[in-house]
Order: C-alpha cells, then sequence, then structure tokens
C-alpha cells in the first residue's frame, strides 16, 4: 500500500498526533526527495525503531547557493512515493515552498565552528539553510527519532550539535553510508553523471579506502594523509578536487596525529556534479 502524501503542516500535525493517540512513536527521515537505496536503508532503519515513520520530501531553497543545482534538482514525488512505501513509511510530507516559508523568514538557525571547514566555506549559507529546515521540520512532525546518512558526516554532525544546543528533544542516528556494488556513495546527484564520468566516480570511494589503508598500515600524520589522498583525487581523469581533508571526526577541526577519531571527507568535481564522500579512519 502506498504512503500518503501531504502538503501542509496541518495534515502531519493531524497524523502525527493520531498517530500518537494510538500509542505510537514517531521516526522521521527528512529528505530533499530523488529518492534511492541510501534513503530506503534510512527509511528502514525508521522502520525498525518506529511505528509511525515520516519522510519529509522538500527541496529546500534556503540552502542552496545562487549558483547550485536548485532549479536542476530532480523531483521525482511519484518513485518517491513508492520506494518510501515499499520501505516501510506511513507518512510523506511534500510540501510546496510557499508552506515551508509563507512569507519573509528572517529567522535562521546557525551552528558556529562545525561549518569552518569543508562544505562550510565551499558553500556559504548551507548549513543555515540545513539547521533551519531541519529545525522546522522537528518543529512540524515531532519525531522522537530522525535518521541521517553519514555520507553527509559534516551536516549530521551539526544537526546533532543543534539538537543539543536547542534541547530538542528528538534522538539523532547517523546511518551507514549505502554504495553501489563499486563502491560510489549513493547520491541523488548521481544520476547527472555522464557514463563517463559514472565510470570514473568510483575512483573517489577507492582513494579514500587507500587513505584508510594507510592509516591501518601505521601512518599517524594527518597531514600526509591529507595530501597523498588529495594527489590521488587530483589524478582522476577529468575531476577538479573542491576539498580532500583529514579532521577531527567530532569537531570537524583540523589534526596533527591520528591518534583519535578522524574522518577523511572529500568534495570532487566531475564535469559540473560534485559529490561528496568520507571514511573514519584513527583510532577511536
Ligand atoms: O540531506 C538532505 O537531503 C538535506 O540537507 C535535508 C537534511 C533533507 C535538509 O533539507
Amino acid at each position: 500500500m502506498l504512503a500518503p502524501v501531504v502538503t501542509t503542516i496541518a495534515e502531519v500535525r493531524a497524523a502525527v498526533a493520531a498517530a500518537r493517540e494510538a500509542g505510537k512513536t514517531v521516526g522521521f527521515v527528512p529528505t530533499m526527495g530523488a529518492l534511492h537505496s541510501g534513503h530506503a536503508s534510512l527509511v528502514r532503519a525508521a522502520a525498525a525503531t518506529s511505528t509511525f515513520v515520516v519522510v519529509s520530501v522538500f527541496v529546500n531553497p534556503t540552502q542552496f547557493g545562487p549558483k547550485e543545482d536548485f532549479a536542476k534538482y530532480p523531483r521525482t514525488l511519484d518513485a518517491d512515493q513508492s520506494l518510501c512505501s515499499d520501505a516501510g513509511a506511513h507518512l510523506i510530507f511534500a510540501p510546496p515552498a510557499s508552506e515551508m516559508y509563507p512569507e519573509q523568514s528572517v529567522t535562521f538557525v546557525e551552528v558556529k565552528e562545525l561549518d569552518a571547514e569543508l562544505d562550510g566555506p565551499t558553500r556559504p549559507g548551507h548549513f543555515r539553510g540545513v539547521c533551519t529546515v531541519v529545525l522546522k521540520l522537528f518543529n512540524i512532525v515531532l519525531p522522537d527519532v530522525a535518521h541521517f546518512g553519514a555520507k553527509d558526516w559534516q551536516q549530521a554532525r551539526i544537526v546533532r550539535q543543534m539538537v543539543r544546543d536547542l534541547n530538542v528533544p528528538v534522538e539523532v542516528r547517523v546511518e551507514p553510508t549505502v554504495r553501489e556494488a563499486d563502491g560510489l556513495a549513493m547520491s541523488s546527484r548521481n544520476r547527472y553523471l555522464s557514463p563517463a564520468e559514472r565510470a570514473t566516480a568510483p575512483a573517489i570511494y577507492k582513494a579514500l579506502q587507500a587513505a584508510k589503508a594507510r592509516v591501518l598500515a601505521g601512518e599517524i600524520d594527518a597531514a600526509r594523509v591529507e595530501s597523498a589522498l588529495y594527489a590521488e583525487l587530483t589524478a582522476i581523469p577529468g575531476a577538479r578536487v573542491d576539498y580532500a581533508r583529514v579532521l577531527d571526526a567530532n569537531t570537524l577541526q583540523p589534526i596533527q596525529r591520528l591518534d583519535r577519531s578522524a574522518v577523511a571527507a572529500v568534495a570532487v568535481f566531475l564535469g559540473t556534479t560534485r559529490l561528496i564522500d568520507n571514511v573514519l579512519i584513527g583510532e577511536g
């Protein structure tokens, strides 16, 4: 059976209230649609944890820069509805922008410091847009548990911090990255890749695996791992490296020694498509 799609905040609130009245717990998966198996695994994780699962499908304009892909971001609501339903969702919230941002909003949520590296500098305003919409969605859905993908490591870390700092009563769970058979991290943006770009894309994960292998072989110097990672990525035909960083996995600040949990995180353009990926390395 297909999970119903609702478009208004009032409908979500009524459905969630009814579910709670019936003794259900509420799980939530926020998405921008164009769903793939990675999203399906988030919905399955939510369905395994909570008895009423809400998925939001909203391409949030405030997290896109003026030169980014907001206009061309794929909108595939019918397919999204089937995928969510098969994975165990009970309700899909797909509001128009006018429902989420009815008039000129002047309130935004900003998490400092955790946006100092990675996508923070290269996508100014991105995390402010993400945090603002995620908090709005949390206030609409009022979930017990919300599920995010580890592919967007910085996003998940920032959302967790926001929840902690603002005492939002939701548990944030970070679920493992889902990959294609050849290692490419699943992403809604993979569908932009030309056949040639798709063929080279798995080299991004291979470079991350090589970084991890260096650390497992005893390399302790973060800068050496970072520069080897950068070199491997720049050697990918047609690739333009936006960043390749090795950071403390928790603070997202630069580190010298890999004596704690660290994240190797990259953003790489293949043609005009920007792909991100990461692996955890280091101790802890
Ligand atoms: O990861 C995403 O798809 C988006 O950033 C999110 C969390 C749905 C907020 O728009």
